[in-house]
């Protein structure tokens, strides 16, 4: 069976080690335009030493990679530090295949289900209106007010997820500044190995672990005040232990961050497009459902599917701007047998990337792969695609591989979001040219995108 090409920035000693370092996506994009295959020889992604590691990207590569008989998920092979990387902030625990989709069967009901969609929207659209009215007192006198969108929409994202999760009305903020410090930590860390996370990321996860059990307490004294998040682990069946339970609640915390940057880069991508037609599209869809988005905001007939089917290019936007900054942009897994890779082969017991990014700029599923295009997905990557081609919330089986269990939660969450602040604020960016940071693990609006606003008129 034949090796797999190299790596193009394979220099000796340093060639992918640095690239990798300064920009994980970056090095991975560059590697998804030259092919599904590629191995490269990186040191410090699994400890101290020069690894191989192959990188899958495209159909066949995510195919593979999305094959639960192929990897084994979780964390590589050496955890630096017990606490983040086989518990606390990786929405992927290690866990074999049956005890996998018995996790999965359970998240997907938690979160997957019609119903607690609904309660994932009624929770946002419950929050909304206090986050509007806040962006509104900083509007005085109808002149325009300066603020950091990125930091405005995390703080409803906190505060949404205090609730979504714990019935937590976090008033105080205390959670809110602590899962700042938490991703703050994680995501700043430009000369240790990207994906590491110490010093106060260790603090954080214990401060966590704490204020979960806090809450389990609470609720096991009155089962029936709540119904959240935490209720549904503690009736779910088959059982989980209350170690268990925490895992999961503290996964879902941190898949639940994503949506914050999700909503602020497509709202960035929009008011880069606002003299197009993409901007003009999008409008013309907010101003169709004004009535729809004000009977959401009197708490009536509210549903997440309804939401989607009225907002179809708005999803589209979304969607394609998650392509260019997705929030876990790659994945990390062992090799546990040997397989074949368009006959190339992958050993056992080798690291192997699924190159969510990078797949977003195969050439020959995106053509003009930098252009923003959200049509893309009404012509070339539609449902009857085969489910490996868009990658930005994983890929394959949702039942069996570790597609993200939020996706039509999360899509329904900044469609809501972004219609509302559209329809009710005239947004410009401060520096047209907003980019994001790509030097840590996740990408990052430089600045926390500052932004102008004031009511529409
Ligand atoms: C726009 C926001 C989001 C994006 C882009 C996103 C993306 C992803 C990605 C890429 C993964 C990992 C797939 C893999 O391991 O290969 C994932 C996993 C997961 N996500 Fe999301 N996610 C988002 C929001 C959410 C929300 C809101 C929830 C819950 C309500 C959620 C629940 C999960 C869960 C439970 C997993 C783990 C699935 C498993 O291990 O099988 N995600 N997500």
């Amino acid at each position: 069976m034949a090796e797999p090409p190299l790596s193009i920035f394979n220099r000796p000693i340093v060639g992918d080690t640095l690239k990798f370092l300064s920009s994980p996506a970056l090095w991975s994009r560059e590697l998804s335009k030259r092919g599904d295959v590629v191995k490269a020889y990186i040191r410090g992604i699994d400890g101290l030493k020069m690894s191989t590691v192959y990188h899958l990207s495209g159909v066949e590569g995510l195919k593979a990679f999305y094959d639960e008989k192929n990897v084994a998920r979780g964390s590589i092979d050496t955890p630096p530090d017990p606490y983040l990387f086989d518990n606390y902030l990786f929405v992927v625990p290690k866990l074999n295949l049956e005890a996998h989709k018995i996790r999965k069967g359970i998240l997907l009901q938690v979160v997957h289900s019609p119903e607690n969609i609904d309660r994932f929207i009624e929770t946002i659209v419950s929050l909304s209106q206090g986050f509007i009215e806040t962006l509104s007192a900083k509007i005085k006198d109808g002149k325009l007010a300066k603020i950091p969108l990125n930091t405005a929409i995390r703080q409803f994202t906190a505060r949404f997820t205090a609730k979504y999760l714990w019935s937590y009305d976090d008033a105080d903020g205390i959670f809110i500044r602590k899962q700042y410090e938490a991703i703050n930590d994680i995501s700043s860390v430009p000369l240790k190995l990207p994906f590491f996370a110490y010093n106060d990321g260790i603090k954080i996860a214990k401060w966590l672990r704490e204020f979960s059990y806090s809450r389990l307490a609470e609720h096991r004294l009155e089962p029936d005040k709540y119904n959240d998040t935490m209720k549904l682990l503690m009736n779910a069946v088959p059982r989980l232990t209350d170690e268990e339970l925490i895992l999961e609640l503290n996964h879902l915390l941190f898949a639940i961050n994503g949506l914050s940057s999700t909503a602020t880069g497509a709202i960035i991508k929009l008011l880069q497009h606002k003299n197009t037609e993409i901007y003009g599209k999008v409008t013309a869809e907010i101003e169709n459902n004004r009535e729809l988005l004000e009977s959401f905001n009197n708490n009536q007939s509210i549903n997440g599917k309804k939401i989607d089917e009225k907002f179809p290019y708005l999803l589209n936007v979304i969607r394609e701007s998650l392509r260019l900054y997705p929030v876990a942009p790659m994945q990390l897994a062992n090799s546990v047998r040997e397989f074949q890779v368009e006959g190339y082969k992958i050993p056992k017991d080798v690291i192997v990337i699924g190159a969510i990014y990078g797949n977003g700029f195969d050439p020959k599923l995106y053509p003009d792969s930098e252009e923003f295009r959200p049509e893309r997905f009404e012509h070339e990557i539609t449902n009857t695609t085969s489910g490996y081609e868009y990658s930005s919330f994983g890929a394959g089986d949702i039942s069996t591989s570790h597609r993200c269990a939020g996706q039509p939660a999360a899509l329904s969450y900044c469609v809501y979001i972004i219609a509302r602040l559209l329809a009710k604020f005239e947004i410009s960016l401060v520096d047209s040219n907003q980019s994001f940071s790509w030097t840590t693990a996740f990408p990052r609006p430089v600045n926390e995108c500052p932004v102008e606003i004031k009511f529409k008129s």
